[in-house]
């Protein structure tokens, strides 16, 4: 099963951000880490990044159109973008929104996320972690088990 793997702005540039916030791995390190973590669940990994909202939207339409599964990491989008929470909820396979970090111990313009509504879930806070937290949830969600 093939899940899309979306991460929003400046997260292609990991090597730039705060280390103590974001972690050492660069987002060539993070996607190998995703794919690496969905083939031990079976789970084949298509990661993607862009600084583009439009962009973004039509990748989750792609997902709604073809019931791909999600994991979305949405950068500052999270914070704000109504468009990208509309396109979100149109996915009716599962969608699991994910942050590296833990955004509601951050300044107080990250504690709103105007996606998690639309989410199964979100997992926040435990590195890549997060995404490999999230492939584990979809693949018990794809089995039914929740
Ligand atoms: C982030 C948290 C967001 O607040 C921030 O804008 C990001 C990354 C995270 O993964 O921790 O760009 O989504």
């Amino acid at each position: 099963m093939k899940i899309l793997v979306l991460n929003g702005p400046n997260l292609g540039r990991l090597d730039l951000r705060d280390s103590k916030i974001y972690g050492d791995l660069d987002f060539a390190g993070l996607s190998k880490f995703v794919v690496a973590s969905g083939d031990e669940l079976g789970l084949v990994c298509d990661v993607r990044q862009s600084d583009s909202e439009v962009e973004m939207i039509s990748w989750l339409h792609e997902a709604a159109d073809q019931k791909t599964p999600v994991i979305i990491n949405p950068a500052a989008f999270t914070h704000y973008s109504y468009a990208i929470r509309d396109a979100a909820d149109l996915v009716h396979a599962p969608l699991i929104e994910v942050h590296l970090s833990n955004p509601m111990s951050r300044e107080e313009f990250r504690h709103t996320s105007v996606i998690s509504g639309v989410a199964n879930g979100t997992i926040a806070g435990f590195g890549p972690d997060s995404y490999r937290l999230a492939l584990i949830a979809i693949a018990g969600l794809l089995k039914g088990d929740k």
